[in-house]
């Protein structure tokens, strides 16, 4: 049984993976996307991307973390993995699941699941000029508009040699609407000769048990529903309930770290929105969160945010321990 975290490209940065990997429950990690166009990107860039390859691919309590890649030239894919393959990446993954609109305009993500053949032509060349000992994966949506193709793209991938098969549960355009057609997912899995593993809609403890009934695969890749409830991995693992009021202390803490490293990393016009947006997302799961998204919401600097927080008693305790 696996959990992995998902790629979530301008919400699980570095700093988030750092944060929720250090809680536990990961196997390991992916990065947002690295856009790939026509030309060779440069090993600062891949760095930026993934700040982990500087210290063995690793989040700083340990947990693997793959870089994934965006484009949809076999050629420039190929060249620009066998580039990042020499930084040492834990694995390189494959995006055919982005539904952004820019992206899409460009022939990247999840358009491309209208073209099979280019998708076996991409998995087959960055195999090709990765070592074996990278795991190669990719992470596909069921479809541009319906399920007609679906199987077809996840025979391209497997047949092009990825070694694993990450599949978001919904089409382009579903969106992020729910459900996830989390059957799907066993469906692929069943037909092909590669692990697949499950991502879309899981929320909760009880959201991962159906997903795994409804899809028949053991491995599980959580997105939103990692930011929103910190603990998740760990309690699926654990087997502990849920319990906001027990948790919020070691909440409070990630929360406080997050806003003194998220202040160290972005400008400070930018600090507030990243706090606010993690807030966002927590508010769903927790109540305390609610309360301080609402006393933030309006407050547009960083010095008055740092206010309320310390009012709240919301404090960096990880930073005082690693100081000490
Ligand atoms: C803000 C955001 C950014 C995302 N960025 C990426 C990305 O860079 N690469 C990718 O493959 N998927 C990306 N996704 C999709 C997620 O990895 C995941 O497939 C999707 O959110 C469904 O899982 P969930 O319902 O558990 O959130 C992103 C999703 C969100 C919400």
């Amino acid at each position: 049984m696996k959990l992995l975290l998902a790629p979530m490209e301008g919400l699980a940065d570095a700093l988030m993976r750092e944060l929720l990997c250090a809680v536990g429950g990961y196997d390991w990690a992916v990065s947002e996307f690295a856009r790939v166009t026509g030309t060779a990107l440069p090993d600062r860039f891949f760095r930026r991307v993934s700040p982990e390859l500087e210290r063995g691919a690793l989040t700083a309590t340990g947990t693997p973390v793959r870089l994934q890649l965006l484009g949809s030239d076999p050629g420039w894919m190929g060249e620009n993995a066998r580039r990042l393959a020499r930084l040492g990446p834990a694995g390189i993954d494959l995006n055919f699941g982005c539904p952004a609109p820019t992206v899409n305009r460009h022939r990247g993500g999840a358009v491309l699941l209208d073209e099979p053949d280019l998708l076996y032509r991409i998995a087959s060349e960055v195999r090709r000029q990765v070592p074996a000992t990278i795991p190669v994966t990719a992470k596909m949506r069921l479809g541009v508009r319906d399920t007609g193709r679906t199987l077809e793209c996840g025979h391209a991938l497997a047949d092009g040699g990825v070694g694993q098969l990450v599949v978001h549960a919904r089409t382009k355009l579903d969106g992020y609407r729910p459900p996830a057609h989390w059957p799907w997912v066993g469906r692929l899995a069943s037909s092909l000769p590669i692990p697949v593993v499950a991502n879309g809609e899981v929320w909760c403890e009880a959201d991962w048990r159906r997903c795994l009934a409804e899809s028949g695969v053991q491995d599980v890749m959580l997105g939103r529903g990692a930011v929103a409830d910190p603990f998740l991995a760990r309690r699926i693992r654990s087997g502990e309930s849920f319990h906001a009021g027990r948790d919020w202390p070691e909440l409070a803490t990630l929360i406080g770290e997050f806003w003194l490293r998220v202040q160290r990393k972005v400008a400070a016009r930018h600090a507030p929105g990243r706090l606010k947006q993690w807030l966002n997302l927590l508010r769903r799961c927790y109540p305390q969160a609610e309360a301080l998204f609402s006393a933030v919401r309006q407050v547009p600097d960083v010095a008055r945010i740092g206010a309320v927080l310390a009012a709240a008693d919301v404090r960096p305790l990880l930073s005082a321990r690693n100081a000490a």
